[in-house]
């Protein structure tokens, strides 16, 4: 099976390293490409270093831009390399720009180089038309011949848009069988004692959506809430580059002084950091399902979540909406008197480990 990987992202490099490894101890020889949509040390590098992830067979060199730039540079370049490889499959993962940068040029060049095209992470709806990331997702799903699914609930959001239910696999969640294979290390790293913080005692923040970060009012109520919950607890907030650049061109930089400002962690150092928090506060996707499998309560920040296994898990609520200190700050106290969710022990079905040995056979079945 000649299998092509795509990861361009930071949460994508967390999904295809258990992929990579899966194939390889199935006895393939995966292709990976690099979209080098993430290019930084702190974003990509040192995922590559800690998730054991082989050097990439292509990097596209893409950088940042708009996301028109960005989405077409990425798909004039992937359009070679999908011609001189003629792969069976190849499988992209999530929701960002790269993922249907790649989705789409793979489907225009099925009928010449005869590949298809599987979409792990498929399914996942939050309804909002206004985030980048959903649009990438339902045009990455109409395109792909397999939706391999995190979770259950993903199934009937596919069937709503038409998809034929044979086309959707249920596999689990791909970013658990890195948090499972990492939890370990990340234990033994004990980040949080080396920043003289106490297991229980802090609470983790991070911030990186458009929608939050790209204007003064809502990065200043955020930060603001952070803030006052720093009064109560030191608040670790490993900055995205994003959210530093705007921190300091919107003026919100003093709202910084209160809280342990650190740059992007890596993989482990995150792991190490989240594991022993008391709340985490988050707009990202992938730390709202990280959260559910440690049972760490956290709150997120946004008006929707396309991840309601992590709300019925019971480990994440939603920030009331729209976000104001006072809301946020309330739903923390909330989160901190709850406490652990299950702590590990009891998961969403399918977030187990093994989700990436069900994608290769899912792969080999339809190959
Ligand atoms: C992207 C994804 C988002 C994901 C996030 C994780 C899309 C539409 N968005 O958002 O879904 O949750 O990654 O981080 O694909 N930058 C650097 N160094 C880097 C990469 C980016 O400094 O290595 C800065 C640049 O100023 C860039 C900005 O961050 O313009 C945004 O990067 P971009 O990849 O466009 O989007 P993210 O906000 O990272």
């Amino acid at each position: 099976m000649r299998v092509l990987v795509v990861a361009g992202a930071r949460p994508n490099f967390v999904k295809v390293a258990p992929i990579l490894h899966a194939l390889v101890r199935a006895g393939e020889a995966p292709v990976l490409v690099h979209t080098g949509q993430h290019y930084d040390a702190r974003m990509s590098d040192a995922f590559f270093r800690d998730l054991a992830i082989p050097e990439p067979d292509h990097h596209l060199s893409v950088g940042s831009g708009s996301h028109a730039e960005q989405t077409a540079r990425v798909m004039l370049a992937i359009e070679p390399v999908l011609l001189a490889l003629r792969p069976h499959w190849v499988v992209v993962v999530g929701d960002v720009n790269s993922t249907l940068a790649c989705a789409l040029v793979a489907s225009k060049l099925k009928a010449t180089i005869g590949c298809r095209i599987a979409h792990v992470e498929a399914g996942l709806r939050s309804g909002d038309w206004g985030m980048p990331e959903e649009v990438n997702r339902v045009l990455t799903d109409r395109v792909s011949d397999l939706l391999l699914t995190p979770s259950r609930d993903a199934h009937p959001n596919l069937v709503a848009e038409g998809i034929p239910a044979e086309r959707a696999v249920f596999v689990g969640n791909v970013m658990i069988d890195t948090l499972f294979a990492q939890l370990p290390r990340a234990r033994a790293l004990a980040l949080p004692q080396s920043m003289g913080l106490t297991a229980g005692q802090y609470a983790v923040a991070t911030l990186h959506r458009p929608s939050n970060v790209d204007d003064a009012a809502s990065l200043g109520a955020i930060l603001g809430a952070l803030a006052d919950i720093a009064r109560e607890l030191p608040v670790v907030l490993p900055l995205h580059p994003r959210t530093r650049a705007n921190a300091e061109r919107l003026g919100c930089g003093p709202l910084l002084d209160p809280l342990v400002v650190t740059e992007p962690l890596g993989y482990v150092e995150m792991l190490s950091l989240n594991d022993g928090a008391a709340v985490v506060l988050t707009d990202s996707g992938g730390l709202q399902e990280e959260t559910t499998a440690l049972g760490v309560p956290c709150v997120t920040l946004r008006a929707q979540t396309e991840r309601p296994a992590t709300i019925t898990h019971g480990s994440n609520r939603m920030a009331p909406w729209p976000l104001s200190s006072a809301g946020v700050l309330a739903a923390f106290r909330e989160a901190f008197l709850q406490g652990r969710v299950g702590a590990g022990t009891r998961c969403p079905e399918g977030w187990d480990g093994h989700a990436a040995e069900r994608i290769v056979a899912a792969l080999r079945e339809r190959c």
